[in-house]
């Protein structure tokens, strides 16, 4: 016996056209960003092909671009770091695909695992370095897409990068 309170609905509640979220074709919250990270990790198809590996500079891929937004690939080998720095008015989504990344930032210092979802908001300073002795591969989301990447003084003083976050190679 239901009370007066409950929602009834006779038939297929699919078939109620009102009751449905209509499918949004780019994200625009965290959430969804995040969301957007977590399918994309998920389906290696669509990223592990085109992982490079390169010992003398960081490499990167542009993945994909929606409005607003940007998807990096980025690939780390044992001792590939992106000195400290932050992401001027971007905002983003770290995701580790394989292996480990260790941030660091003004708090201390934590490991990032494959699955690690990191949200950060414009501003936010930290260091990424792959401190393991394995490859790590991580995809990463701006919004709004990334154009500068101020270095901070403990890395690089004064020193402006003009390319995507952790893609650019250490000098120190
Ligand atoms: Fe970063």
């Amino acid at each position: 016996m239901n009370s007066d309170n409950d929602l009834q609905i006779a038939g297929d509640p699919l078939e109620v056209p009102h009751l449905l979220q209509p499918p949004r074709e780019h994200p625009a919250t965290v959430a969804e960003f995040a969301g957007l990270a977590r399918a994309i990790a998920a389906d290696r198809a669509q990223w592990a092909e085109l992982v490079r590996y390169d010992a003398t500079t960081r490499w990167y891929h542009r993945l994909r671009t929606g409005p607003g937004y940007e998807v990096w690939l980025l690939s780390w080998v044992p001792g590939q770091g992106t000195g400290r720095h932050d992401h001027g008015r971007s905002s983003g989504v770290l995701t580790v695909l394989e292996g480990t990344l260790t941030e660091h930032t003004r708090r201390g210092a934590r490991t990032l695992a494959p699955g690690a979802q990191h949200v950060f908001a414009p501003g936010y300073a930290h260091e990424v370095v792959n401190d393991a002795l394995e490859p790590a591969v991580s995809l990463h989301i701006y919004y709004p897409g990334l154009t500068e990447m101020p270095m901070h003084p403990a890395a690089h003083a004064g020193a402006h990068a003009a390319l995507s976050c952790e893609a650019r190679p250490v000098t120190a």
